[in-house]
């Protein structure tokens, strides 16, 4: 199947299983949530989780679709703090104001904070074998926490230094782990080995590392219609970002060159991930 076919196919199996999820309620915080939820994310960490679930074999929507759905939810959790005013204040995200402007700060904080522990707690709604789901719990936090994302946006927004190792250090951390966990998970899900687990890891980073440098090259480059978040936002801020160091044309050579290396390792791995290479091909070439 075409990329892009394959694409909405999964996100509208995801899609539903959201509104499963998180039903309309009649309280603010549950309004909150849903606003970011449903504002039109690209779906990615959960696209690729059921992907990687069905290329290791894996048969059973009750097994992945709480694990990929719990992705979102997490990740939408980071977008919302991502842009309180005392973050990366930006007003504008998936083409909507931000959350913290619709609902006001202590709110957006709130709905962050419920779509984290929601979306841990979902997990461990899979129907998979106790340990498998133990195991994504156990690598899902550790993805997230002080070593993971956190870190990584600790030191985007706090970070002193300015040299290439230190931006590949927040890029892998605040991006390309929950990437590599989201490929990872989908594998780990459906029973698959360790070493085929690392190998989908490294893939995975490299492809994060990618998409994240892709997302670096948009702020630069795109619209504001375009992208649904505010473009020029990183260099008003002086973030460190791959533009910033390497300038566009080499920072576009280096995305091509993950995407590449990733491709190598799902290539090297078998037929049945092919999805995997035509996936990791949008990550670096998208428009949004
Ligand atoms: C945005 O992620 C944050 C980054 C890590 C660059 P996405 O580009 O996946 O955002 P949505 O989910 O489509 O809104
Ligand atoms: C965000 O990086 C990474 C996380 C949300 C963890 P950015 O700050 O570059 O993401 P955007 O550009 O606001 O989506
Ligand atoms: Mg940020
Ligand atoms: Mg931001
Ligand atoms: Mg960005």
């Amino acid at each position: 199947m075409e990329i892009v076919a394959l694409m909405a196919q999964k996100r509208r199996v995801i899609e539903a299983a959201l509104f499963d999820y998180l039903p309309d309620r009649e309280n603010l915080l549950n309004q909150a949530m849903r606003y970011s939820l449903f504002a039109g994310g690209k779906r990615l960490r959960p696209i690729l989780a059921l992907v990687s679930y069905e290329a290791a074999g894996g048969k059973e929507d009750e097994q992945i679709l709480p694990v990929a759905c719990a992705l979102e939810y997490v990740h939408t959790f980071t977008l919302i703090h991502d842009d309180l005013p005392a973050m990366d204040d930006d007003d504008f995200r998936r083409g909507k104001p931000s959350n913290h402007k619709a609902f006001g700060e202590g709110m957006a904080v709130l709905a962050g904070d419920a779509l984290m522990i929601d979306g841990m707690g979902l997990v461990t709604q899979s129907t998979a074998p106790p340990h498998f789901v133990q195991r994504a719990l156990q690598e899902f936090a550790r993805t997230l926490g002080a070593e993971g994302v956190t870190k990584g946006q600790a030191d985007d927004l706090y970070g002193e230094r300015r040299d290439p190792r230190f931006l590949r250090k927040i890029h892998l951390r605040k991006t390309a782990l929950f990437i590599a966990f989201s490929i990872r998970v989908g594998a780990l899900i459906a029973g698959s080995n360790d070493r085929l687990l690392d190998r989908l890891f490294w893939a995975g980073v490299l492809a994060g590392m990618g998409f994240q440098v892709c997302d670096d090259i948009l702020d630069e480059t795109s619209s504001r219609e375009e992208l649904g978040k505010t473009p020029g936002k990183d260099s008003d801020a002086s973030k460190l970002t791959y533009p910033s160091v390497y300038g566009l044309k080499r920072s576009q050579r280096i995305a091509a060159s993950y995407a590449d290396r990733a491709t190598k390792i799902f290539q090297s791995i078998g037929e049945d991930w092919n999805p995997l290479i035509a996936l990791t091909r949008y990550l670096v070439k998208r428009r949004k």
